[in-house]
């Protein structure tokens, strides 16, 4: 079974162990750098390693659906940090005022995932398992662009992901190739190109944490490194 599919108690045990995993190779911490200046809207803190980096020099407004995680949080956090209980695909006219409130100029999508039981209920009309990950990722960065949450005051949006990379590319293919991916898929019709993508070791070597991985079509098969892909997208166009 894909240890993925857990319901939010198990997912934050999962999530804090593969969240420590990460920080201890440093990956939040050069994260962090590739983050436009700004104020910044997360979604989700998980246990807010993330969150503990982009609050050194900002303030940060992070939402999540999950008690456990936001507890975890909660503790790691400083005076700059205001985590928020919400669900990113149920936000109510309050939750939308919170974030209007906060006026982001920034926002972050770092490993964006979640726990079994939410991945299922989003994604019904998708069959394959492994597939519903990237479709409950997919979605999530549609809301992230919608126009309730990426409102005038945001100029940047930061996403990063994971996957695995077929070896032999150059820096300019990478880039070309991410940027018309999301630049078709997500950013082009909210006025928003992708104007930076970075690749950084994804350390994999002791992590326990299931990753569901989509089947790529385009994927001619040959050897593949498992990369960790920051990108960022800038307003080019103002609503
Ligand atoms: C894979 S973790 C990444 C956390 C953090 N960005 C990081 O890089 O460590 C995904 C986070 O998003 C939260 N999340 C997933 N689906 C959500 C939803 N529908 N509403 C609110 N939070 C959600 C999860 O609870 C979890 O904290």
């Amino acid at each position: 079974m894909n240890r993925e599919l857990s319901n939010p108690e198990q997912y934050s045990d999962l999530w804090n162990k593969e969240s420590e995993f990460l920080e201890s190779h440093q990956v939040y911490s050069q994260l962090s750098k590739m983050t436009p200046a700004g104020k910044a809207l997360e979604f989700g803190c998980g246990v807010g390693n993330g969150t503990h980096y982009l609050s050194i020099d900002r303030e940060v407004l992070s939402l999540d659906n999950n008690s456990q995680l936001i507890e975890k949080a909660r503790d790691r956090a400083n005076k700059n940090v205001a985590i928020y209980q919400c669900d990113f695909f149920e936000l109510t006219e309050a939750d939308k005022l919170v974030i209007a409130k906060f006026n982001p100029q920034v926002i972050v999508g770092w490993f964006i995932g979640g726990c079994g039981i939410d991945i299922f209920k989003r994604t019904k009309e998708e069959p394959d398992e492994m597939t519903k990950s990237k479709l409950y990722r997919e979605k999530i960065e549609d809301i992230i662009v919608s126009p309730i949450v990426c409102l005038a005051s945001v100029e940047y949006i930061h996403l990063v992901s994971r996957g695995n990379l077929a070896a032999g590319f150059s820096e300019a293919e990478i880039f070309e190739h991410t940027k018309n991916d999301y630049d078709t898929h997500v950013f082009k019709r909210v006025g928003f190109d992708v104007i930076e993508v970075k690749n950084i070791n994804w350390p994999r070597e002791g992590s326990e944490f299931q990753y569901g991985q989509a089947h790529n079509p385009n994927f001619a098969g040959g050897r593949t490194v498992p990369i960790i892909t920051s990108i960022v997208a800038k307003r080019v166009k103002h609503p």
